[in-house]
């Protein structure tokens, strides 16, 4: 199976640039719509560098628990060494989804941000999901609902200059977002499906060339050199300049918000 490898750089770089600029508001966009049961025993699947983790962990009421589980040990690490002092323990395991280390029925919630997305064998990942919920238990899942405009004018200036491998990575995080392929999935496991809703986050780029740079397009951009580096930097700012306010460009990027049960 193919799967998602991070070096400790590359989590280093999720965990300083993407967290702040999308996941960490991701996280408090999703808690806000909903309140958290008292004492519920909790698992945040594929949490990263522990953007959503931190924030349930500091939400949770009574002796509620929480349990972060990501594939990569390196964002595992890094999201040990970030989680507050004056928050609720929170347990960390490396693992794939489709092997979580917990008995049938083991969490009353589970939490998936921006991760279904990357999972090799979806049905798989959601059965196994599913297993470990208890009976009545609910899954709160988020993931892109629409290319952002920041990653399409990327990904088109990458396409003009750089190449189709380098333009396709751009867009990668927005590759599964069909409400109706994602609701049958759902339903193919055994989960129904209570709400569906959108969440809109305004991203501010003030320094498009950091912020590009940040990406995993970097080497892509890197080994194309500076011309065409730069080329591409001003290329997104022309396909952006409607978002463009007092030289910061603010554009929005949308997810879907599933909540289900078993
Ligand atoms: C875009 S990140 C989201 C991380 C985190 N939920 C957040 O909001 O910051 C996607 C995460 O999925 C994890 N991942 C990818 N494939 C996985 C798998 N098969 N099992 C568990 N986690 C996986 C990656 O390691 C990565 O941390």
């Amino acid at each position: 199976m193919d799967k998602f490898r991070l070096t400790h750089a590359a989590a280093q770089k999720y965990d300083s640039h993407s967290v702040p600029a999308m996941f960490a508001p991701l996280a408090r966009a999703t808690l806000d719509k909903m309140s958290l049961p008292e004492g519920a025993h909790i698992i945040d699947i594929a949490c990263g560098t522990g953007a959503l983790t931190r924030e349930i962990a500091k939400r949770l009421l009574g002796d509620g628990r929480i349990v972060g589980a990501d594939l990569n040990e390196t964002m595992i690490d890094l999201a040990r060494q970030r989680h507050p002092s004056d928050a609720h323990d929170a347990a960390y395991v490396a693992s794939d989804v489709c092997e979580l280390p917990f008995e049938d029925g083991s969490f009353d919630l589970a939490f998936c941000q921006q991760g279904l997305q990357f999972f090799p064998n979806k049905p798989a990942a959601l059965a196994e999901i599913r297993r470990v919920l208890k009976a009545g238990g609910k899954l709160k899942l988020t993931c892109w609902s629409a290319v952002s405009p920041f990653n399409g004018a990327l990904s088109e200036a990458l396409a003009d200059h750089v190449g189709e491998a380098a333009s396709n990575k751009a867009k990668a995080p927005f590759s599964f977002r069909d409400a109706d392929v994602i609701t049958e999935l759902f339903e193919e496991v055994g989960f129904v499906i209570e709400a569906h809703q959108k969440i809109v986050l305004e991203r501010r780029f003030e320094n498009l060339f950091e912020q590009i740079m940040a990406l995993p397009v970097e080497k892509d951009l890197s080994d194309s050199g500076e011309a065409v580096t730069r080329a591409v930097v001003e290329d997104v700012a022309v396909r952006l300049e409607k978002y463009a306010v007092n030289n910061v460009f603010i554009v929005p990027q949308e997810a879907h918000l599933f909540e289900a049960r078993v």
